[in-house]
């Protein structure tokens, strides 16, 4: 065999060979494929060093020594080109296969918070409220002793403070213990009509427990107009405990005290868990006290400069804790301030 077919078979030999452990490293394949084509086609490869022969030959020699070699160069050429363009082919398809996404797998939670049981309770409270026609307003947190106590007719040493202990700032600055004082505000810079809700936080000095906590919510309200009566007062709070519990929720308006309101009154509202049978949640009782109202006393709307014989109005205030607490049977409020993810995430 003339050793130019040799060497095609050679290199051809080798090829395959590479082709063989190329399936394993591509990159690696690649590079051992330049090595041999040097080998062939270097500088001082063999294929190279065949044409430097031809000045050794005979003249009429020459020219069929040149086009042999020639063709052989362009036959290993080519294949070293075929065997790159498949091996390069080759390792794009790897890649692409190992880097592939598959866009139909299931991707992991997104892990997104939920409103918080106190926030859904406001929001729902706020909005029925807001369909009557109520407007929410706020007020500090710290205020001004005179606006918690002594203008809603609690003077300094009367005994229903201690119903209300709280923390204070200085002799004349206290941390509001209701948001009743929103509404004196609101009385002092607004001529009636006045139909409004206060929310906010409020604070007392009890001790924790189940049903006690230093800081807690309150949603109040406020109406004041020409000729409004303790009919307007039920209306409004029946209308709102059936929204919120539902149609067949009823209600009890039991007499009772505060300062600010006269005639005054404790509402008891069928209890949502148990629909009225009895049930650990209403202790049995089937019922819940839910808020405390009243028509405001005179008092108070003489100390804010409002006519008595003219307005006429009530009050209301709830505690949106125990609200909360009564809807999803929450049995301790300090639940609701741990921030425990635990407890948080059945309400998302
Ligand atoms: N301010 C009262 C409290 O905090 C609630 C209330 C408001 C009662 C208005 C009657 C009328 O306990």
């Amino acid at each position: 065999m003339d050793n130019h077919e040799k060497i095609l078979q050679e290199v051809r030999q080798a090829l395959s060979e590479l082709r063989q452990e190329e399936k394993a490293a591509g990159q690696e394949a690649l590079g051992r494929l330049q090595e041999l084509r040097v080998k062939y086609l270097g500088k001082k490869g063999e294929i190279t060093q065949m044409m430097k022969q031809m000045g050794t030959l005979p003249k009429e020699e020459r020219p069929s020594f040149g086009q042999k070699v020639n063709s052989l160069r362009q036959k290993v050429e080519e294949a070293f080109e075929q065997r790159k363009s498949e091996l390069e082919e080759r390792i794009k398809e790897k890649k692409l296969a190992a880097e592939r996404i598959d866009v139909t797998l299931e991707k992991p939670e997104a892990g997104m918070g939920g409103v918080h049981p106190l926030t859904k309770v406001y929001r729902q409270v706020r909005g029925i409220f807001e369909g009557m026609g109520f407007q929410v307003v706020e007020g500090p947190e710290i205020e001004f002793d005179k606006y918690n106590f002594e203008m809603l007719n609690i003077p300094k040493d009367h005994p229903a403070r201690d119903m209300q202990d709280t923390f204070y700032v200085t002799d004349d600055i206290v941390l509001r213990t209701h948001t009743s004082p929103v509404q004196i505000r609101t009385m002092l810079g607004h001529q009636p009509p006045i139909r409004v809700i206060c929310p906010g936080r409020v604070y007392r000095t009890d001790d924790v427990d189940a049903t006690h906590s230093p800081v807690f919510n309150q949603i109040e309200g406020l109406v004041i107009d020409k000729g409004i009566t303790f009919a307007d007062l039920k209306g409004t709070i029946n209308t709102f405990l059936r929204q919120l519990y539902g149609e067949q929720t009823k209600t009890k308006f039991r007499p009772g005290f505060f300062p600010f309101t006269e005639p005054s009154a404790e509402v008891d509202a069928t209890c949502s868990l148990c629909g009225g049978k009895g049930c650990p949640a209403c202790k049995g009782a089937g019922m819940v006290e839910v808020l405390g109202c009243g028509m405001v006393n005179p008092k108070v709307l003489e100390n804010c400069g409002l006519d008595p014989e003219v307005y006429s109005g009530y009050a209301f205030g709830l505690g949106l804790d125990r609200l909360t607490n009564i809807k999803y049977g929450i049995t301790d409020i300090r639940l609701l301030y741990e921030s425990d993810v635990r407890f948080l995430r059945q309400f998302r």
